[in-house]
């Protein structure tokens, strides 16, 4: 290490560090002028002292193994970030928010002052189709719209958002505000649709091109008709398809590169075989990307159809689906392979989701991630550092990864813990759909 890096760490330079930063945020705060840490190299090597230590601490966040003057700085830079959020805009104002974000995050920090990154906006869990593998059959709770006025409370929101998906638990396309949905979704963020495409028409497509829509996934699972019957439940296959081709047409036509389209392939061992050829169906209707993943069983039923009873036929067939994709210039997200090296399958854990994005739900809830279904809180109508931070936000942010985690996060297949080699990574039975079953 050279002297002049000793000399920096050194405890004395580091208090001395953390008294320069108060006078400096106490200054910035009586003048109002947010340049007086913008102009100080002090405010910036406070920040990436303080982002370095939690970078680099083995154990995560900043209370673990504790220590006070990394704890003092942390709360500085934290007001000072907090003051520069709220004396800032545009640009600038989402660049400072990002960074006390990551820090929280870092810090694991159970009560934030940063806004999320990313959300899910569900227009409603109401679906116009029963596909065999989905929980749309056996959910029990109500069935209902994201009103038309969530656009007017969550949209200043989405100023500080990279991603925000129309995507949720039912069929985006049923409300008949995306149009305005659409346009409250600022120029900077990626917005993002999931659909099943049954409601797709030239004009609807032509609403998504000229309201600004950046990707579109688009949930078909089949190269055939019948596959595609059994897996979605409705004969629309070819319907779809022509709905795909109309909406690239009309793209060219007005010459718009976007929304980008993404087919999705659940993938079973119905379709499996179907997986090359859904590649070339891709390429021919001009579609970049496909991602395929492995079908996550809700219901018993449906296990029998899980690719893990059936591994080296499923690897064979993904391993000719990545060569199709490589002859056809598809971007293809294959599911990992059974056979592939743990290093490979195995995620490391440290999940972000509680911090970096919510999930606004249809019925009014907020919840933190797609698997953990717990409502945090109630949205509608409340103030946005209320239900960020309620009680139940905060327990979840302080109990991820030790013993007294929820349930959802022991048991995480989405984020966390995805070893596809292990049965309950593909099971993810749904207490709903055995008492469905029953009759009950
Ligand atoms: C719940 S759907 C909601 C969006 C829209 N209705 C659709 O089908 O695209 C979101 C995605 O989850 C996928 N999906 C549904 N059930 C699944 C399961 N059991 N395992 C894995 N993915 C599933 C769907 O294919 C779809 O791409
Ligand atoms: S269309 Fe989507 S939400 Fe509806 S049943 Fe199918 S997978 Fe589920
Ligand atoms: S359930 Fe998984 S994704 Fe959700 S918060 Fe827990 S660990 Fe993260």
């Amino acid at each position: 290490m050279s002297i002049v890096r000793a000399i920096k760490d050194s405890r004395p330079v580091q208090h001395w560090l953390v008294r320069q930063g108060r006078r400096l945020l106490e200054l910035a705060r009586s003048e109002g002028r947010p340049e007086r840490l913008t102009e100080s190299r002090v405010f910036y090597a406070l920040e990436r002292r303080v982002r370095e230590y939690l970078e680099n601490k083995p154990e995560w966040g900043l209370e673990a193994g504790g220590d006070g003057l990394q704890r003092e700085s942390f709360l500085l830079v934290r007001d000072m970030l907090d003051f520069l959020v709220a004396h800032s805009a545009g640009d600038v104002q989402r660049g400072h928010n990002r960074t006390l974000n990551r820090l929280e995050m870092l810090a694991k920090w159970p009560e934030l002052r940063s806004r999320p990154l990313r959300c899910y906006f569900e227009t409603t869990n109401r679906c116009n189709m029963r596909c065999r593998m989905c929980g749309q059959s056996f959910f029990r709770g109500d069935r209902v719209d994201m009103p038309r006025e969530a656009i007017a409370q969550l949209g200043p929101l989405f100023h500080f958002m990279d991603d925000v998906s129309i995507f949720g638990y039912g069929e985006a396309l049923l409300v008949d505000y995306i149009p305005e949905l659409l346009d409250a979704i600022p120029p900077h963020a990626n917005s993002w649709l999931v659909t099943n495409g049954l409601l797709l028409t030239p004009e609807r497509n032509r609403m998504l091109i000229e309201h600004g829509l950046k990707t579109l996934f688009i949930s078909i699972d089949a190269a055939t008709r019948g596959t595609y019957q059994f897996v979605r439940g409705v004969d629309a296959f070819d319907r779809i398809v022509a709905q795909v081709g109309d909406l690239q047409e009309q793209k060219r036509a007005l010459g718009s590169e976007t929304p980008r389209l993404t087919l999705t392939f659940v993938a079973m061992q119905r379709n499996i075989a179907e997986l090359p050829e859904f590649v070339r169906l891709a390429r021919r209707l001009g579609v970049g990307r496909v991602i395929a993943d492995y079908l996550v069983v809700y219901s018993r039923d449906m296990q029998a159809q899980s690719l893990y009873y059936e591994q080296e036929r499923s690897d064979q067939i993904v391993e000719e689906a990545v060569r199709v994709a490589q002859e056809e210039g598809v971007d293809l997200t294959p599911p990992i392979r059974f056979s592939s090296p743990v290093e490979r399958a195995v995620r490391k854990p440290r999940c972000a989701e509680p911090w970096e994005f919510i999930y606004f739900r249809a019925d009014g809830l907020v919840q933190p991630c797609c698997t953990n279904s717990d409502g945090m809180a109630r949205w509608v109508g409340a103030e946005f550092f209320d239900y960020w931070n309620s009680p139940a936000y905060q327990h979840l942010r302080r109990t991820l990864y030790t013993a007294g985690q929820s349930p959802w996060c022991r048991g995480c297949i989405h984020v966390c813990y995805r070893d596809i080699r292990r049965e309950s990574a593909h099971l993810h039975i749904m207490p709903e759909s055995e008492s469905a079953e029953n009759g009950q």
